[in-house]
């Protein structure tokens, strides 16, 4: 049968693979909240400028709430011959208020519709992750006031370098997931313009006041050319980028804590609930959920580029491309939404093992830097001359199988003869973590007094 929708051009319905690759309902049913909310403030605005009657707008409005009770009930019936959620609203809708329901369309156009429906639920799932990354340095800041001073091994190229605190350590987490947190809200500010008015792309000839439906749909102005209005998908881009990001984040600590309670570090242990047995091998304990959080950053970065790779080509104003939008947008938002909570909750469970983190800082000499500081400080030597003195020095404490605090002066004077008795206050790790005091630094003190400020700027 032809379509009830446009029957009127069309004779023959459409093919079943027709219906197949062309209907979206089974992926943007999930705004129908949206699509509805949209519709009452479409409908309201026509009323107020009076192109549909009081009548038919109170009609439609109680139809339109009748639906989504429907819809919420799980009463319902979605039809993928009615292609999309717009259609299948707006044909449920006919069939529960009749005549007037025809009248919702009126200055509206299916591309504006979508764009708006899509940008409000942009919009609340912005919100919501906020929430979580907001959970999630809480979870981080709470571990960092425990650990503040707990001594470990900081890397670079992952060889020992100097000693930090793990309190330290997580903190720089809560500032990534801060920025990301940014990133979302300068996101939000440039989504927050309706779309609504635009009509198919060119505007209407309906005196229609896009201002007042821009308000109640909480956008703070109608978007200004009804072209670019129908046609941009850059803020869904802008969202993806942002969570890619953040899934990069997300990736570097799951990928910390795999190799943290590797068998080679054993800093931490992962609790029961976050981690697997294995079928075969009864001592395993397996980090799942994080190499899962690692994984699941590669479809997040995949879902950004998949939209990109949609959008790159198309002549504006709308394509039925453009409904690819949304499936790389949910399954983002739907795969970190799960990924944040795993995060929180592995650190939550977190057992560490300061014993070991202490024990690890014995290999790699690792406050050679603590000692050329010294020896700059204390007897004046240009910086690349002591960073020379010390290499000598770690090379005989090699040589020795011993850690640089426990070199013999006798020893240390054989190279430098200058040095003396002053320099073992800085050769230890506890020693060379209390003296980085400077603004970011690692000393306890410092870390305490970062860990309050991120709990007064983020909680
Ligand atoms: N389901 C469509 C989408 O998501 C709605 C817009 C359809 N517009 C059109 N001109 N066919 O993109």
């Amino acid at each position: 049968a032809a379509n009830s929708m446009w029957g009127g051009r069309f004779a023959g319905g459409a093919d079943r693979v027709m219906e197949a690759i062309n209907a979206s309902i089974d992926i943007d049913r999930r705004f129908y909240r949206q699509d509805i909310r949209a519709s009452q403030a479409h409908a309201a605005m026509l009323v107020a400028q009076g192109i549909v009657s009081a009548e038919d707008g109170a009609a439609i409005h109680r139809g339109l709430d009748q639906v989504l009770a429907e819809i919420e009930e799980g009463r319902f019936t979605f039809s993928r011959a009615l292609e999309d959620i717009h259609m299948n609203v707006e044909a449920r809708l006919k069939e529960i208020v009749g005549e007037p329901a025809g009248r919702l369309h009126t200055a509206r156009s299916r591309n504006d519709q979508v764009a708006t429906d899509f940008r409000l639920w942009v919009r609340d799932a912005l919100d919501g992750l906020d929430e979580r990354l907001r959970d999630l340095q809480a979870a981080l800041i709470g571990r960092a006031e425990q650990e503040a001073g707990t001594l470990m091994p900081g890397y670079t190229h992952l060889q020992a370098a100097q000693p930090v605190t793990f309190g330290h350590h997580l903190l720089a987490y809560v500032e990534m997931l801060g920025r990301d947190r940014g990133r979302l809200a300068d996101c939000r500010e440039r989504l927050n313009e309706s779309p609504l008015g635009a009509a198919a792309l060119a505007g209407t000839s309906f005196p229609i006041d896009r201002e007042a439906t821009a308000r109640a749909l909480g956008f703070d102005r109608p978007m200004a050319n009804s072209i670019d209005a129908v046609s941009d998908r850059d803020f869904a881009l802008e969202f993806l980028s942002a969570l890619s990001i953040l899934a990069v984040h997300l990736s570097r600590f799951a990928e910390e804590l795999v190799l943290w309670c590797s068998e080679g570090f054993r800093f931490v242990g992962l609790s029961d609930a976050f981690t697997t047995g294995s079928s075969i091998m009864p001592q395993k304990r397996n980090p799942d959920a994080a190499e899962l959080v690692r994984g699941k950053a590669g479809r997040v970065i995949g879902d950004l580029n998949a939209l990109l790779i949609v959008m790159k080509g198309l002549p504006l104003t709308y394509g039925k491309d453009m409904q690819e939008d949304k499936e790389p947008v949910f399954d983002a938002v739907d795969t970190l939404d799960l990924c944040i909570a795993a995060t929180a909750g592995m650190v939550r469970d977190l057992a560490v093992d300061r014993e070991r983190m202490r024990k690890a800082l014995s290999a790699g000499f690792i406050t050679a830097t603590d000692l050329a500081d010294w020896l700059v400080r204390e007897l004046g030597l240009p910086f690349r001359e002591a960073h020379h003195v010390t290499g000598s020095l770690v090379a005989k404490a090699e040589a020795a199988g011993c850690d640089l605090a426990a070199l013999p002066l006798a020893e240390l004077r054989s190279v430098e003869p200058r040095i003396h008795e002053g320099v073992l206050s800085v050769l230890t790790p506890e020693q060379a973590v209390a003296s980085r005091v400077s603004l970011g630094g690692t000393a306890p003190e410092r870390v305490r007094e970062a860990a309050a400020a991120a709990r007064e700027r983020w909680l």
